[in-house]
């Protein structure tokens, strides 16, 4: 009787690990944290969930390399920039995301690179970049 029910939980949670996009739960990576680099960097296993997309797209150096200048929670970080830490209760999503695509139209000096304006990031990334940071 007992192992006929552990079957069934196990069938249960194959059934909901298989769904397209996997449940939240499955995350490669605790919200509010870069992920490991090497959970990024893994080609033949990359992370199928939104947020740990978002958090590798922010510490690659071929992407966001974010962290070269912010001070972002659980990478080795910069400090050009101000910390990333709560950037998602600073601002709406929209300044946010208007920050990131072209910052420059808050500080027309600013070092930042302008990842939308200068497709450095897809509109795709950019998305799932915003979804991490507002973790943070
Ligand atoms: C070359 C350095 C550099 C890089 C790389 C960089 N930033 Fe910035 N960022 C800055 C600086 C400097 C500021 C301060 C405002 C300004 O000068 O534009 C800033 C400001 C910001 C702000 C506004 C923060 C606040 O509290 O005012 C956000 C949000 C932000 N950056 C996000 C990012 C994200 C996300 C990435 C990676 C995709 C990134 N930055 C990459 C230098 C950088």
């Amino acid at each position: 009787m007992r192992s006929k029910r552990i079957a069934t939980i196990t069938a249960l949670v194959a059934m909901l690990c298989a769904l397209p996009n996997g449940p939240s739960a499955m995350a490669q990576t605790a919200p509010g944290r870069a992920p490991d680099p090497a959970i990024c960097s893994d080609k033949a296993n990359p992370p199928k969930d939104t947020l740990t997309q978002g958090g590798c797209i922010a510490i690659e150096r071929a992407k966001g390399n974010c962290d070269a200048c912010h001070v972002v929670p659980g990478a080795a970080s910069g400090n050009i920039g101000p910390a990333l830490a709560g950037v998602g209760r600073r601002f709406p999503d929209n300044e946010l995301r208007a920050r990131v695509e072209d910052p420059a139209r808050f500080n027309p000096l600013t070092v930042m690179p302008p990842y939308g304006k200068h497709e450095i990031l897809t509109r795709e990334e950019i998305e799932k970049l915003i979804a991490w940071l507002k973790t943070l």
